[in-house]
């Protein structure tokens, strides 16, 4: 039977693949693919992308440890009886949403004043620090999703 429990992870592993899944195409996939334009049309369709992503984003962040602490709480019965595979998910995860914040409320900012200023060595800037982050997170994006997924066979 489909209990709570199985609920909160369904939607615990979803939010996982939309914010790593669209951090590991933008960076591996989109980037690259957009070499050929001019600097004003790439910074422009990047404000785009993240006007678009970062709203699933958000609902990711949120989502995540909602779920997570519910498992914790509700299926586990707290952090004194989980296995170490969540809490190195719980650390990664907290650094990882903490880098989005930073990512958010700075260099997107910068970035998204500059592009609606035509500022575009600024935007460029900026986009630079962004892609930092992003490339930051995805990594620990996958690291965190090989623990969580893994975990539980480590014996
Ligand atoms: C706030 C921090 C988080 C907490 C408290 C948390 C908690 C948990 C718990 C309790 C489980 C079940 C573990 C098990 O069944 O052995 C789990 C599974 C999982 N978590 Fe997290 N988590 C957090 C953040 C994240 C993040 C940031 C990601 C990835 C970006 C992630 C990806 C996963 C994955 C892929 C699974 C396995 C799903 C499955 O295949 O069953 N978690 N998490």
């Amino acid at each position: 039977m489909l209990d709570f429990s199985a609920i909160a992870l369904a939607v615990h592993a979803i939010a996982a693949t939309v914010w790593v899944g669209g951090m590991f195409f933008a960076y591996t996939v989109l980037r690259p693919s957009l070499g050929p334009f001019e600097p004003q049309q790439r910074l422009t369709l990047w404000n785009d992308v993240f006007t678009r992503f970062f709203i699933w984003v958000w609902v990711a962040v949120i989502a995540l440890p909602v779920s997570g602490y519910l498992l914790v709480f509700i299926y586990f019965g707290g952090f004194g009886t989980v296995g170490l595979h969540v809490h190195i998910m719980h650390l990664l995860g907290l650094i990882m949403i903490g880098l989005f914040l930073l990512l958010f409320f700075t260099p997107y900012r910068h970035f998204q004043s500059a592009v609606n200023a035509n500022e575009w060595p600024t935007a460029a800037r900026h986009l630079n620090n962004i892609r930092r982050i992003v490339g930051i997170n995805t990594i620990l994006g996958l690291i965190t999703i090989a623990v969580g997924a893994s975990g539980r066979l480590w014996g």
